[in-house]
Formats: structure tokens, sequence, C-alpha cells
């Protein structure tokens, strides 16, 4: 809760991106062999030029990448966000040789506005509610190093995003599908957690194409694991058709939404394909709908409510749909599944006021 003396305003003054990880307090359900190799690796929160990205793919693996001297920040600094370099990202090198795929899917981008925001437990169980809904969805977690997609479905992946990616071009829906787990839901999932060995630096590449490919064979592809502008978190926001931004009720995640949609904005990211999400929303909280609308000047599209049995369903291994589905939240999950819905059911985009259009002059 957030103290008392500090508003939102006050505290939409700058302070350091700290990313603050608020993150189950339950002890996990099982700890895999390469949890050790996986706590020594560093966490991807900066932003620096990638050579690879730029370098043909198909050539034999060049020598590693000289150690980055100046690393950017990039939840910072604005003006370097405008600068990316995103065309060499968007042209894998390989050319497609299986048949061009007719359709294509939705992607919903799952933003957490801070750690433990429950942009996990959000992703699985629309993507479950989806896949109920008699959609066919992947999910793929960007989350490279921890991600924890498959530990809350309790799957164990065979393959990695990487290795996928590297294939996408000449992937046809059975070789895709033999290559990604598959939860009792229906929903199949794409992960590089517990293969972080295989991470591959031409994976920013890659990614516009693997995402492109998985659109062409699933109604849905549901994203976790973004919450920053690096790379691989452009690849799928450029792509995504509906983003929904997680934010919890304090004035830190506020803050970072504040920022979060300013940047997007500044990528040209329409706020139409944007949708805020309010998690574990308590009433009477201090930071409540009517502040969180006023800051950010945009309305909530769906609020998902405070309930103990998320904690369990993740400990568990299960989904909520299936462990609390005469529950409240069950419905609240299906509100945040139908933002995903876009050909079906759009929305009309509110317009920004208030403190967001200050914040847009220059005040992120
Ligand atoms: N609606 C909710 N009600 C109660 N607890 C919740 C809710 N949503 C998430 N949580 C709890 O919050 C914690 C973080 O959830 P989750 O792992 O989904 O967040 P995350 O944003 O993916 O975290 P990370 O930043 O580590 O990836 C978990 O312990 C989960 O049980
Ligand atoms: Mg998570």
């Amino acid at each position: 809760m957030a103290h008392p003396h500090r508003t939102l305003r006050d505290d939409y003054q700058d302070e350091p991106a700290t990313r603050v990880d608020q993150k189950k307090g339950s002890a996990p359900r099982r700890l895999p062999a390469f949890l050790p190799t996986e706590t020594v690796m560093p966490t991807v929160s900066y932003r620096a030029p990638v050579a690879a990205t730029t370098a043909p793919v198909a050539a034999p693996k060049p020598p590693p990448a000289p150690v980055q001297q100046k690393f950017v920040p990039v939840i910072e600094e604005c003006s370097v966000i405008e600068q990316l370099p995103r065309a060499p990202r968007a042209t894998p090198p390989e050319q497609p040789v299986s048949a061009p795929v007719a359709a294509r899917g939705e992607l919903t981008v799952v933003f957490g506005c801070r750690g433990g925001a429950g942009s996990t437990t959000l992703a699985i169980n629309t993507a479950a509610m989806l896949a109920r809904g008699g959609k066919s969805v992947c999910l793929v977690d960007l989350e490279l190093q921890l991600g924890d997609v498959c530990v809350a479905l309790d799957l164990e992946p065979q393959t990695s995003l990487s290795a996928v990616a590297r294939e996408a071009h000449a992937l046809d829906a059975a070789s895709l599908r033999r290559r990604l787990v598959q939860h009792g839901s229906g929903v199949c999932a794409l992960t590089q957690a517990g293969h972080v060995d295989d991470l591959d630096p031409a994976l920013p590449a890659r990614l516009p194409l693997l995402l492109d490919t998985l659109r062409g064979h699933f109604d849905h592809v549901v994203v976790d694991g973004v919450r920053d502008f690096g790379d691989v978190s452009l690849a799928a926001l450029e792509q995504a058709t509906r983003i929904l931004v997680v934010v919890t009720q304090d004035v830190p995640s506020v803050r970072r939404a504040a920022r979060a949609l300013s940047l997007l904005g500044r990528l040209g990211i329409a706020d139409a394909r944007c949708s805020l999400v309010v998690n574990r929303a308590v009433r009477r909280a201090v930071v409540d709908d009517a502040a969180i609308e006023r800051a950010l000047g945009m309305k909530i599209a769906a609020r998902v409510r405070e309930d103990g049995r998320v904690a369990e369903a993740l400990d568990a291994g299960a989904l909520l749909v299936d462990v609390a589905r005469s529950r409240p939240i069950a419905n609240d999950l299906a509100e945040v599944a139908a933002l995903c819905k876009v050909k079906e059911a759009p929305r009309a985009s509110e317009p920004r006021r208030g403190l967001f259009g200050w914040l847009k002059k220059g005040g992120v």
C-alpha cells in the first residue's frame, strides 16, 4: 500500500528505474537441475547495440561480441528509444521456404509494469481462456533467463525458443507443433528457460519471423516476459495486436505504466492497441481506479481481483480457470481474454489527457 503522504503526482518526479521484484512469497514447487547455472546469468535490462542483429545469421557462428563498455538504461533514455535500429530486426536473413500461411493470428503482449505485477498469471490464464473458447493458442515466454511460464504450467519443454527461431523459416504446421510443448488445456508453449546455454545472440533478429510464423499457425499468440524496451521486447511489441499493460494499485506500478505508455506512444504504437489491466485489485485501495485513470489518461479496460487461489494455483502448476472456475476471478480473466480478440471485438481508444499529456511533453 502506498504511503499516505505520497501522491501519484509527487511520485512522477523522476527516480532511478531500478526494477523492483515483488515475487511470489512461496517456495517454488520444484527446483530444476539447471537452477545454479541460471542464477548466475545476468538479467538483461539494458539495451546495447547487438552486432549480430545486422550480421548474416546463416553464416558460421561469429566470434563472441566484444564486451559492451557502455550500457544505456533504456527506460530512462527516451531519446535512445527513438534511435533504435529497427529495420535490421524486421528483416531476418533466411527466406521462408514453406508455403506462406494465410491465417494471421492475433498477438497479445502482456506487459508487466513492475516485477510481480502478475503478468505470468494473466498470460497463462488468458491463454487458457482463449483455448477453452476453441482457439488455438501459443504462449511465448520472453523472460529469456528465468521465465516461469512452463514452471507455472508444470511443463518440461524439450526445445528452446532460440532453437525454434533458427528453424522458423522452414517449419510447417506439423513440425512446428512437434517442437512446442503442449498443456492439457490445449495451450502450446515456447520458452528459453531451461536452455539458457542455447541462448542465441541472433534471437532478436529472428524473433519477428518466429512470431510471424506462430501467428500463421495459431489463432492467438500470447507473450509473457515483456517489461522493457530491449530488442527482444520490441520485436513482440511491434507485432502486437493487443498490449495488456498490467498495473497494480500502487504508486511505483502506475509510474512505470505512465513511462511505458509514453514510450509506446513514441514508438508509434497506437493507444488503441493498449489496454490497461489492474491486477490484484482490492476495494478501497489508496491508489484507486479513479487515481489510476487520472494519472494515465486512459480508462481501465479490465480488473482482476486479488484472490488467494492465485498463489495456490501457481504453486500447484495449475490453471486458475481450473481451480477457481466458480470464483469471481474467473469472470475477471474472461474479460481480459476478451480484450485479446481484437478482430472480433474492436475497442475504441480513449483519448489521453491530464497528466499523461503533460508527461508526453517531456515529463517521462
Ligand atoms: N490476482 C491476484 N491475486 C492474488 N495474487 C496474485 C494475483 N496475481 C498475481 N498474484 C501473485 O503475485 C505473485 C506474482 O505473480 P506473477 O508471477 O504472475 O507476476 P509476474 O509479473 O509474472 O512476476 P515476474 O516479474 O517475476 O515475472 C505471485 O505470487 C502470484 O501468486
Ligand atoms: Mg512472470
